[in-house]
């Protein structure tokens, strides 16, 4: 097994830091087009043997140092009872909203059995990977899986959320606690089924304020990390806004922190406790740029890092769907031919 990943998530040594990118597994493959073409998302998410496929796309075709399961973080918002549709170009909706605390109570806690497909699909990956790169299984983080839920789908400014949680915490509160049990049981059973690492993906957690944040987020995620069957399986925590809250998500023990590209990531690396890796942070926007710029950017980050164990690259968000497969493939080569 190429262990270059894991090896960096436990901060240890390795002769270069490992890559895989957020959003591998999607838009900007035009392999991925030519399956998304014959199923809707849930579809694909739901057919293990599709899901195997897509995860499998960035495996063939880019040599990174980890896979990451096809799947969404709005799979656990469906099992507890949300009624979720993926339109193209309109992203992801959820048609009855959760406002009330009639609402909240509707919502169900003990949904795994529906969450199947998951687990299923994490085998028939595992037995196409055959050992060759680990795996990494996800979940949404509680407060963004709630914005979510609470807005009806993707938001600009989280107004609806920002209220909820402002007006009625108490039963914000009661959203998240659920949330946050389904999430745990969800990424147990992922473990069970066989993933090697786990990402938790708070995307939004940029619209809060330092208290809002400790309050409806961090302390979720805490909780969520504390209850994780975890022996040798790195958890990565990430959100955008990590530049300002990392040192608060590292009280809530994970084994990295993945870094937006706001922040010199060396600085932050020095701010957070020695046994706690960093992930990122390159600008996504990078990789629309000449190839000549990729190469330099990744190298001064490299250059940066250089002596540092416990670094893994990545993109401070995700790749946009429009970026050049080309460009991606660029980068990753250029960190593959990097010796320190
Ligand atoms: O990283 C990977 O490649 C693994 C797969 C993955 C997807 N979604 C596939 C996907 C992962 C890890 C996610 C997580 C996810 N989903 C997040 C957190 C990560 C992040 O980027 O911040 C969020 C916020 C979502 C919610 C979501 N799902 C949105 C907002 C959208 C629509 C985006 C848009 O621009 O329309 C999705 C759909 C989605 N998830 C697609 C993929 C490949 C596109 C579906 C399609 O082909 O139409």
């Amino acid at each position: 097994m190429n262990d270059l990943f894991l090896k960096s998530a436990f901060s240890q040594k390795t002769e270069r830091p490992p890559v895989w990118m957020m959003r591998q597994a999607g838009r900007f493959m035009p392999q991925y087009w030519e399956i998304k073409n014959k199923y809707s998302f849930l579809e694909m998410c739901k057919t293990p043997e599709i899901a195997a496929d897509v995860t499998m796309l960035p495996v063939n075709l880019l040599d990174i140092d980890a896979a990451i399961l096809f799947s969404d973080i709005l799979v656990t918002g469906e099992a507890m009872g949300g009624d979720l549709s993926f339109t193209q170009g309109v992203g992801p909706k959820f048609a009855n909203p959760v406002r009330t605390q009639a609402d909240v109570d509707a919502l169900n806690i003990d949904c795994l059995d529906k969450l199947q497909y998951v687990a299923d699909a994490i085998k028939v990956i595992q037995q196409r990977l055959n050992g060759r790169i680990p795996l990494i299984g996800f979940a949404g983080a509680p407060f963004t899986v709630m914005s979510y839920l609470i807005e009806g789908g993707s938001s600009r400014d989280f107004k609806l959320t920002k209220l909820f949680i402002h007006n009625q915490p108490a039963l914000a509160h009661q959203l998240l606690a659920k949330i946050a049990k389904v999430t745990a049981d969800y990424l147990n059973m992922q473990i069970a089924a066989g993933v090697n690492a786990i990402q938790i993906f708070d995307s939004w957690a940029q619209a809060l304020a330092w208290d809002d944040y400790k309050e409806f987020s961090h302390n979720y995620i805490a909780q969520i990390i504390s209850q994780l069957n975890r022996k040798d399986i790195p958890v990565i925590s990430f959100c955008k806004g990590s530049s300002v809250f990392a040192p608060l998500m590292a009280e809530a023990k994970p084994d990295v922190i993945s870094i937006d590209w706001n922040v010199d990531l060396l600085d932050i690396k020095q701010r957070l406790p020695e046994n706690i890796a960093v992930q990122g942070n390159l600008d996504p926007h990078i990789l629309y740029a000449d190839k000549a710029v990729i190469k330099d950017r990744i190298h001064r980050l490299f250059d940066r890092m250089k002596d540092t164990p416990g670094f893994i690259f990545n993109l401070g968000h995700g790749i946009m769907p429009d970026i050049p497969f080309d460009n991606v493939k660029y980068a990753i080569d250029v960190v593959r031919e990097y010796q320190y």
